[in-house]
């Protein structure tokens, strides 16, 4: 995705350096500087996400909610990289009795502690990265959900699926949506048809400063201020061998041409329903 964003948007993007790449904790490190960055933009939004709630509302996609389904069996679901929570407490309206959300940024953090007091949720909020979860939350979650925007910024598939085995407590349910793989390969062409962008699907992990406006609107820091993150449009195959090589029986992967980040709004319907723009899989704990 930030390969097919306009580079007139986005100042600085590179492939990550062979030292870089090696370097996980490094990586996540710098991401988590530069999503404390970007929750600004949560924070902006903040009113609108306590008015959502508090009305009964809730923000997942209708693949999201499918997906999940009657979520009143569930007593406790855990949503890992959590934002601002308000995709966290949407679980919580969709009938389970109580959420966790799991963010590595204290400010996210901090954030979703408001819209919980706002909106008095049954909700408990983890400050963790997704690869060192808390052995205390070891077998507590019915059900482990991963939403839009996530995967891409874990650089370790490996720690981060064995986490989610050790989440769930035994027969769990797994749910992930994220954006497809393939979607970094097109870019809108301006008149409403698709263009090939120079990505290299298995080029690895991409450096990039500064954010698309539709993902993350302008900060107040500028762009080539901000910190470097890190990035990878994990193919299919690798996010389906990492849950396979955990504690996890799978039981579905699903492609969808859901546009999940409003990224490709000038390209048209017709032409946007033809692509895989993202994916979904269900998984359970053995
Ligand atoms: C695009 S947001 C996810 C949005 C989410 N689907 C929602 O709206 O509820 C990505 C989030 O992942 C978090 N994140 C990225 N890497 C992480 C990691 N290794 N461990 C924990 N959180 C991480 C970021 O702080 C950020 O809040």
């Amino acid at each position: 995705m930030l390969a097919a964003m306009n580079p007139d948007d986005l100042d600085d993007v590179r492939p990550a350096t062979p030292a870089e790449a090696a370097d996980v904790a490094a990586m996540h490190a710098a991401n988590l500087l530069a999503w404390d960055e970007a929750a600004e933009d949560y924070e902006r939004r903040l009113p609108g996400s306590i008015k959502l709630l508090t009305s009964g509302g809730h923000s997942l996609l209708p693949v999201e909610t499918a997906l999940l389904g009657d979520l009143h069996a569930c007593a406790l679901a855990v949503h890992l990289q959590c934002a601002g929570g308000e995709d966290t407490l949407s679980l919580w309206r969709l009938g389970a009795a109580a959420v966790v959300g799991v963010d590595f940024s204290p400010r996210m953090i901090a954030l979703a502690k408001q819209l919980t007091v706002a909106v008095g949720a049954p909700a408990s909020w983890v400050q963790a990265d997704v690869r060192t979860l808390p052995a205390s939350m070891d077998g507590t979650a019915d059900i482990v959900f991963s939403g839009r925007g996530s995967v891409m910024w874990v650089q370790d598939l490996d720690g981060w699926a064995a986490g989610i085995a050790r989440l769930l407590a035994p027969g769990g349910r797994f749910v992930m949506f994220d954006g497809h793989p393939a979607e970094w390969l097109f870019d809108g062409d301006g008149e409403g048809g698709w263009l090939l962008t120079d990505y290299d699907y298995f080029g690895g992990t991409e450096a990039s400063r500064g954010w698309a406006p539709a993902y993350i609107e302008s900060l107040s820091i500028p762009d080539g201020e901000q910190h470097w993150k890190f990035a990878r449009a994990w193919t299919l195959g690798e996010v389906i061998t990492a849950l396979a090589g955990a504690d996890l029986r799978l039981l579905r992967v699903t492609e969808h041409p859901v546009d999940w980040w409003r990224g490709h709004r000038d390209v048209a319907p017709a032409e946007r329903g033809r692509l895989p723009l993202s994916f979904s899989i269900e998984a359970v704990r053995r």
